[in-house]
């Protein structure tokens, strides 16, 4: 066994570790003055790294002290020492494992850390439940890490509500996990100006300005020390004022590392982008069986299950837990409210729902942010950052049911309010502002709606007053097309198809009459 630099007494003591005080003589952890229960060893490996001072300990020298006189295996750590991370929640930094060497005591960086972590981001800013699993995205978790070994700014871009920022804050846990050095939180989506901005990045990096302005010789010049991960979350509604100070900062710093959320990315030189897609689901005639292994599934069933309910109990639910996560296009945030619906409305009643879903998926967690609050609400973010010409264009692609083309939108949506230049820039930042989507299928791009982004587009529609003179275009491009493009032609693989073909008019209509009536058709 390696001996100790220095000896450890681990009978008495007392450490503060920002809101912890770990009393090694009455073998005590407080959080916040209030004692929370640790395990024995769970314990001892603390009072180890504590005693330690920050010094990196190895393995063998927290098994000597923790299991003097037996031998063990070193699962036994990993275990105990999970607890304890589980204890320490949003401050599980203050343990730091170095691969391959052993583990270590984040005192140095405390203050630092624990700031950017407890002080107010991590817990007060993001309001995520703390105790919610990540479901899935196992595999998106290790290609953003891989990513990141090489890139030292990644975006994660993808629509509202399609869990950007939780899956970000698992890639920083893990980041930290295997890193002596810490990760940095900074939310934006209550912050609405570059003032306020920098003001956030410096908080969030530990370093509060305290209300004195940015520092002088700028951010990006004062964070040049930074090391670790730097996570900037929600970044849409400022996106160029981020962008300006990301470039700035990593032209200062050559070891930080920046990971972003937005709705939109950066656009700079030094970006990598990360599309982060929807929760898997099952696809019509999925046997029973399989329907549970998929992620939009498993995300239901917990919510649902939550409220000490007990769906998907038979084929049946599952199928319909199923339908209503394919309806809701695999969208963690849609999935959750209407999840929340079943204990009301039960599972036919949360699948009705989703026929005026703006209406009825409401009710989120009370502790997230406004535009979580409801579908509607996290729409109207994105809605309210388009300017007049990408709004116009938006609402009218919602007579779309399926993939359609760039021609298709120019017959329905070109009139003398909207030119056909003016259109082409709109669907451009339309895609870029993940509001639409777009495929290839060899040289040409076909775009498509998910279903709850088309189903705000044509309430949207509807308020503007345009269903009819949309809906009624679109019908005779519907006509029209295939006899000057053939219709095989525009009709795309089977397979590469998400919904309908294209040329699906009547689709447009039957929906929009079903939706509205006779105001579709007046
Ligand atoms: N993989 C997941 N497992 C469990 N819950 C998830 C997952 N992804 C998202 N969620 C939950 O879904 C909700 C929306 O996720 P999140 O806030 O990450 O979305 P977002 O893409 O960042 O949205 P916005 O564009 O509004 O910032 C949150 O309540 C989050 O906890
Ligand atoms: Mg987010």
């Amino acid at each position: 066994m390696a001996a100790f630099d220095r000896p450890l007494n681990l009978t008495t003591g007392v450490m503060e570790l920002g809101r912890f005080r770990v009393d090694l003589g009455t073998r005590e952890l407080r959080r916040d003055g209030v004692a929370i229960p640790v395990g024995s060893r769970a314990f001892d490996i603390l009072a180890v790294l504590v005693s330690a001072g920050g010094r990196l300990v190895t393995k063998d020298e927290l098994m000597s002290v923790v299991w003097p006189q037996t031998i063990v295996e070193e699962n036994n750590i990993h275990v105990h020492l999970s607890a304890l991370r589980k204890i320490l929640g949003p401050d599980r930094n203050l343990v730091l494992t170095v691969p391959g060497r052993g583990y270590q005591l984040c005192v140095q960086k405390t203050d630092v850390a624990l700031t950017s972590w407890m002080g107010g981001s991590m817990r007060d800013a993001n309001q995520l439940p703390s105790n919610i699993a990540l479901v899935g995205r196992e595999t998106a978790v290790q290609r953003i890490l891989a990513m990141l070994e090489s890139s030292r700014l990644i975006t994660l871009v993808g629509a509202g509500g399609i869990g950007k920022t939780r899956l970000s804050l698992e890639v920083a846990r893990r980041t930290e996990e295997d890193s002596v050095e810490p990760a940095y939180f900074v939310d934006l989506s209550g912050v609405t100006t570059r003032e306020g901005m920098l003001d956030a990045i410096m908080k969030g990096c530990g370093r509060p300005t305290g209300g004195a302005g940015v520092p002088e010789k700028g951010v990006a010049c004062a964070l040049s020390d930074l090391r670790g991960l730097l996570l900037i979350d929600n970044a849409e509604h400022l996106i160029a004022h981020v962008a300006e100070i990301v470039d700035a900062l990593l032209a200062a710093n050559n070891h930080v590392r920046v990971v972003v959320t937005s709705r939109e990315r950066l656009r700079i030189s030094p970006e990598h982008t990360f599309k982060v897609d929807p929760l898997e689901t099952p696809p019509a005639y999925t046997s029973q069986v399989d329907i549970r292994g998929h992620s939009a599934v498993r995300l239901f069933l917990q919510r649902a299950n939550a409220m000490q309910l007990t769906v998907g109990a038979d084929g049946q639910q599952l199928q319909l837990v199923g339908e209503i996560c394919r309806r809701l296009d695999g969208i963690p945030l849609a999935i959750e409210l209407a999840a929340a619906r079943v204990a009301a409305l039960g599972l036919d009643g949360a699948r009705h729902c989703l026929d005026d879903r703006m209406a009825f998926l409401t009710g989120g967690y009370r502790t997230a942010r406004p535009r979580h609050q409801s579908l509607r609400a996290t729409f109207d973010w994105s809605h309210a950052l388009l300017d007049h010409t990408e709004r116009t264009l938006f609402r009218r692609t919602a007579v779309f049911d399926g993939l359609f083309t760039l021609e298709a939108l120019g017959v329905v949506a070109y009139d003398a309010t909207l030119s056909l230049s003016s259109a082409i820039a709109g669907i451009d930042a339309l895609v870029a502002k993940s509001l639409l989507n777009v495929q290839f299928e060899g040289p040409r791009a076909l775009y498509w709606l998910y279903e709850s982004t088309r189903a705000y587009a044509l309430q949207k529609l509807r308020d503007e007053g345009e269903v009819e003179t949309i809906t009624m275009r679109h019908e005779h491009h519907a006509v029209r097309l295939p006899r000057r493009a053939g219709a095989d032609q525009l009709n795309p693989e089977p397979g590469s198809v998400r919904r309908s073909s294209p040329t699906a008019g009547h689709h447009a209509l039957n929906w929009s009459a079903a939706q509205y009536g006779d105001i579709a058709l007046r």
